[in-house]
């Protein structure tokens, strides 16, 4: 499945929505033509951790907030892959992922996937719902994979993720990748300033810092909150990719 520039679906103005996004997806390569590789960067980025997550720590839980419009290597497909018993749970606000999300419930046999119509914002929904398939005296690996930036400072995403990590059991784990405001500095302010004209869901770009933060109280697993493709690539081609996102990977004690 072709990469999609996610978040550009909330544009204004009714039915013809594959318009704007492809209005909104033009200007945003106009201002970065990075941003396809960094797309498939994020997925790769995905696609590892959830493996880390799985083969080395043994996680067998995934509640995948942000969880977009399926795509290659969707979190089941990767956990299966190696603990066909994983369990997990995916959520996102956006109807047109929800039009998706029978591609997102083909779990293995032994595992079980679920889909909640949920807003990132709303944890209380989303923790009570998750627990109809996931259990919270074990592990659950919370992921906010390129999710964070469309949550504004005012909508406190600190106090958000404190309202998640709170509510599972020690060894659970945090995985976060963010676009950067710190990092192909001139393009990323110029696709921000485009895609907050063109889009209702303005997008807060964060700084390394600001990012690291996020995982205050946690315990960040090497290499830290780098750029995605520095986050144990598998190839050297992988670490070489083009790509414009923070990433890490934290442990809650
Ligand atoms: C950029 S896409 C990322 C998709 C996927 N996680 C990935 O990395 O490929 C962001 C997704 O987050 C969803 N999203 C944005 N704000 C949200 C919110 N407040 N609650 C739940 N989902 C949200 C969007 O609908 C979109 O599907």
């Amino acid at each position: 499945m072709p990469p999609t520039v996610c978040g550009l679906r909330k544009h204004p103005g009714g039915k013809d929505n594959f318009k704007a996004d492809r209005l909104a997806g033009d200007e945003a390569l106009e201002a970065f033509p990075g941003l396809i590789s960094s797309v498939r960067a994020n997925r790769a980025f995905l696609a590892r951790v959830v493996r880390y997550l799985a083969t080395e720590r043994g996680i067998r839980q995934f509640l995948d907030i942000g969880t977009g419009i399926p795509a290659s290597s969707n979190t089941h497909e990767v956990a299966q892959a190696v603990a066909p018993e994983a369990r997990v749970v995916y959520v996102d606000n956006d109807p047109m992922v929800l039009a998706h999300a029978r591609a997102l419930l083909s779990s293995s046999e032994q595992g079980a996937t679920a889909y909640l119509d949920a807003d990132l914002r709303d944890t209380g929904k989303i923790l009570e719902a998750a627990r109809g398939t996931l259990d919270f005296s074990k592990p659950v690996a919370v992921m906010l994979i390129a999710v964070l930036h469309l949550i504004r400072d005012a909508d406190e995403p600190a106090a958000i993720i404190a309202r998640l990590m709170e509510a599972v059991p020690p060894g659970s784990t945090l995985a976060i990748s963010h676009v950067p405001n710190d990092m192909h500095m001139g393009a990323m302010s110029d696709m921000s300033d485009r895609l907050n004209r063109l889009l209702a869901q303005p997008s807060t770009y964060r700084s390394q810092a600001q990012v690291s933060s996020l995982f205050t109280g946690l315990e960040l697993v090497e290499p830290g909150v780098v750029p995605i493709q520095r986050w144990r690539p598998d190839t050297e081609a992988e670490a070489a990719a083009v790509a414009a996102m923070w990433g890490g990977v934290a442990v809650k004690r």
